[in-house]
C-alpha cells in the first residue's frame, strides 16, 4: 500500500525526486503557505519539506498519523523542532553531503567580494573598458589574510581547509572549541569581538537558531575593519540587513558577500539590492547536481524509514 504523504514545495522540485518516491506514495503537494483545504490530515503519514515553509506544531498537530518529517536540507529553522521533539516525530536532514559544496560557495563569494569580480565582469563587457588600466578595481589580498569564522562546524570545518591551503591563519568563535580544526589548521579559538576586529575576512557558516539570530548586527559591523569582508553562507537571519546596509552605504568594511538573506528573496526593490560594494547569489550554496542527487537519496531515504517505523538514520531530532 502507498504511504501518503505531503510533499512542500512551493517550486517545481529538482528532476532527481519525485522518481525516487514513484509507486511507493500517494503525493499531496503542498504549495502555498499553508497545505490546502483539500488535504487529508488524518491520512497523511510523513511530511517530505523541500523548500523552506514553516512547519510549525499546530501543523504537526493536526496530522494524527505522522511518523516523520524529511527535510531535503541540513538546516531546519523553518521547522518547529521542539514541538517535534515533544510530539515525538523525528525530523531528518541530509547533514555532511554539502559540507565541501558549500565551503566552496563561502571560497567562490570570498575571491569574488575582494577581487571585484562581478563588478570587473560587468565592465570587461561594458563600453568603458578600452584600456588596459593598472589603477583600477584594486581588491584586498586573500592568500595570506587572516580568516574569522563564526560558527566552525561541518562546513566550517571545510571553509578552514579551503584557508589552510591559502596560507591563512585560522580564527573562529563557536559554541565549542573545535580541536580538529586546531589540530588540523591551526585554528585559533577566539571571543567574537576579536575575531570581528582582526579578520579580514569574516564568514558566517553558524546554524540559525534563538541564540544566533540577529547575532550580527550594528555593534558586531562596527567592530570590523574598513577593509573587510563579510561573507554570509548561513542563514540570513543570523545578520541585522538593515545593519548591513547602514554598513554598507557608509562604506564601514570593503563589502558583504550574501548567499542566504532575510527575506529571501529579498523585495525586488531592497536597497541592499543597489549596492555596488554588495555580492549576492540566490542560496546556491549546495547548489551541484552531486550534491543535490545525494540530498535527494539521503532526504528519502530518511523519509521511508520514518514511514517504515524504523530508525531514520539522519536526524535531527
Ligand atoms: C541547507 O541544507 O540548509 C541548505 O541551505 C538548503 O536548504
Amino acid at each position: 500500500m502507498a504511504y501518503k504523504i505531503l510533499f512542500q514545495s512551493d517550486t517545481e522540485p529538482y528532476e532527481g525526486i519525485i522518481p525516487l518516491f514513484e509507486h511507493r506514495c500517494d503525493i499531496k503537494m503542498w504549495t502555498q503557505v499553508e497545505p490546502d483545504s483539500s488535504t487529508d490530515f488524518d491520512a497523511i503519514e510523513g511530511i517530505f519539506v523541500y523548500s523552506h515553509m514553516k512547519v510549525d506544531g499546530a501543523l504537526m498537530a493536526r496530522m494524527p498519523n505522522l511518523r516523520v518529517i524529511s527535510n531535503f536540507g541540513v538546516g531546519c529553522d523553518h521547522i518547529d523542532l521542539r514541538a517535534a521533539k515533544e510530539l515525538g516525530l523525528p525530523v531528518g536532514n541530509t547533514p555532511g553531503v554539502l559540507d565541501t559544496t558549500t565551503a566552496d560557495m563561502g571560497f567562490a563569494l570570498m575571491m569574488a567580494a575582494a577581487r571585484n569580480l562581478i563588478i570587473g565582469e560587468h565592465f570587461a563587457r561594458g563600453p568603458d573598458f578600452n584600456i588596459y588600466d593598472p589603477a583600477i578595481l584594486l581588491g584586498q589580498m586573500v592568500t595570506g589574510a587572516t580568516i574569522g569564522i563564526i560558527g566552525l562546524g561541518r562546513i566550517g570545518y571545510q571553509v578552514a581547509k579551503r584557508a589552510a591551503a591559502f596560507d591563512m591563519p585560522i580564527l573562529y568563535h563557536n559554541r565549542s572549541q573545535n580541536d580538529q580544526a586546531e589540530d588540523d589548521f591551526g585554528a585559533r579559538y577566539v571571543a567574537i569581538d576579536e575575531l570581528l576586529s582582526t579578520s579580514d575576512f569574516v564568514m558566517l557558516t553558524m546554524p540559525l537558531t534563538n541564540e544566533t539570530k540577529g547575532m550580527i548586527g550594528t555593534n558586531e559591523l562596527a567592530l570590523m575593519k574598513p577593509t573587510a569582508v563579510l561573507v554570509n553562507i548561513a542563514r540570513g537571519g543570523v545578520l541585522d540587513h538593515e545593519a548591513l546596509l547602514q554598513t554598507l552605504k557608509e562604506r564601514r568594511i570593503f563589502c558583504a558577500a550574501l548567499d542566504v538573506s532575510e527575506p529571501e528573496p529579498l523585495p525586488r526593490d531592497h536597497p541592499l539590492l543597489e549596492m555596488d560594494n554588495l555580492v549576492i547569489m540566490p542560496h546556491l550554496g549546495s547548489a551541484t547536481k552531486q550534491t543535490r542527487d545525494a540530498m535527494a537519496r539521503m532526504s528519502v531515504d530518511n523519509l521511508f524509514a520514518g514511514l517504515e517505523s524504523k530508525e531514520v538514520p539522519f536526524r535531527i531530532v
